[in-house]
């Protein structure tokens, strides 16, 4: 599906394939989450939470750079706008083995700002073309960028494309397109999620104005028909929010994006398979909330969700048998489920 433009430097790994991705999430898309999605859809594209530069390079690698090797095909995004930084950090990305490091050039939060990450460098198309050329400078891996369609005062489709075009002219190829604009003063992070309308048509005109490049669109995509109908003009769609509330709506991607008719696991044995993945990590000194706190929405929409979900967000904090309260859920949530797990997702 995508052809790499630029011959120097080669992406020598192979592209992972894009049609379906995880968006990267602060505090959501952590380890645990990855490795339980990753239960449920063997294909689609993860992506790490945002991580800066920064910490990277002075903090705890095991911690920023560390996951399990189940979890690929895996993503690395990035918060920086250094080149020489990023250019760093990207090299530790290959070398730990990811398949490929992504910029955020899509976060609006004033934290971030304050240290020209994420949205704001929306205006400033050269800095991030000269940071994607150093990263692709120093790694084999794919560089990709995450952004939105624009910035407050720089929300034209001009400047739009001018800035995929300076960014595509530095080695880039693939964009994740987040269908809003990012206002960046006055409105939450979480505000901006919502707030500034979705124009899925500016992400499609831009697909038509650069057929070359692999454009993915993000941002409120919910319904998997919906997102196939997109995949008519554009490369791929990435899902946030409804694939962390909505976990097991990942269960058909495999087949419909990524022609692969292995039936999916069952609710069940996700949460079953879970458990030695649990077990571990309480043995290494975890917690178990850790973990389970994002499997809260496994049952969304069937019988006894309410109780999976009040079981391990409540009952979980008053009980130091925290395994013996996961066995036992799993055996309700069988009780109560097992002739209808299968059965389509609710419309
Ligand atoms: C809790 C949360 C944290 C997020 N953190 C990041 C992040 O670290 N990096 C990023 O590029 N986008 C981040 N986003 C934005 C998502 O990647 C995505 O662009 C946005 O949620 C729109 O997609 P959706 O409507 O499918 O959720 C975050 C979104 C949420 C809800």
């Amino acid at each position: 599906m995508h052809q790499n433009q630029h011959s120097s430097p080669a992406t020598t790994r192979p592209e992972p394939n894009r049609a379906f991705s995880i968006a990267p999430m602060m505090d959501w898309t952590d380890r645990h989450y990855r490795y339980f999605a990753r239960l449920i859809t063997r294909h689609a594209l993860l992506y790490t939470e945002m991580v800066t530069t920064g910490a990277v390079i002075h903090g705890d690698r095991t911690r920023f750079l560390g996951f399990n090797p189940e979890e690929h095909p895996l993503a690395l995004q990035l918060g920086g706008s250094n080149a020489a930084e990023l250019a760093q950090c990207a090299a530790l990305a290959e070398q730990a083995s990811f398949a490929e490091v992504n910029l955020n050039v899509g976060c609006p939060s004033d934290r971030v700002q304050n240290n020209m990450i994420g949205a704001c460098l929306m205006g400033h198309p050269q800095v991030v073309a000269d940071g994607v050329k150093a990263m692709r400078d120093a790694c084999t891996i794919p560089v990709t960028v995450k952004h939105r369609i624009g910035i407050n005062g720089r929300d034209s489709y001009a400047e739009l494309c001018d800035f995929v075009g300076q960014v595509h002219e530095a080695g880039c190829t693939t964009f994740a397109v987040h269908a809003r604009i990012a206002i960046l003063e006055g409105l939450s992070p979480k505000e901006n999620r919502d707030i500034p309308p979705l124009k899925y048509d500016v992400v499609h005109q831009l697909k038509k104005d650069f057929p070359q490049l692999e454009i993915l669109l993000n941002g409120g995509l919910t319904d998997l028909n919906v997102m196939q109908q997109h995949l008519a003009e554009l490369d791929g769609v990435m899902v946030g929010r409804e694939a962390y509330h909505n976990p097991y709506m990942m269960a058909e991607v495999d087949q419909r994006f990524f022609g692969d008719d292995t039936p999916p696991l069952s609710r069940l044995e996700v949460m079953a398979q879970m458990r030695p993945y649990i077990a571990r990590h309480i043995e290494q000194g975890g917690v178990m909330n850790h973990v389970t706190r994002h499997i809260l929405g496994l049952f969304q929409g069937l019988p006894g969700a309410r109780h999976f979900r009040r079981q391990l967000s409540s009952a979980i904090h008053q009980t130091d048998q925290p395994l013996a309260l996961y066995d036992q859920l799993l055996e309700d949530m069988t009780q109560r489920l097992q002739p209808r797990d299968c059965e389509p997702q609710p419309a």
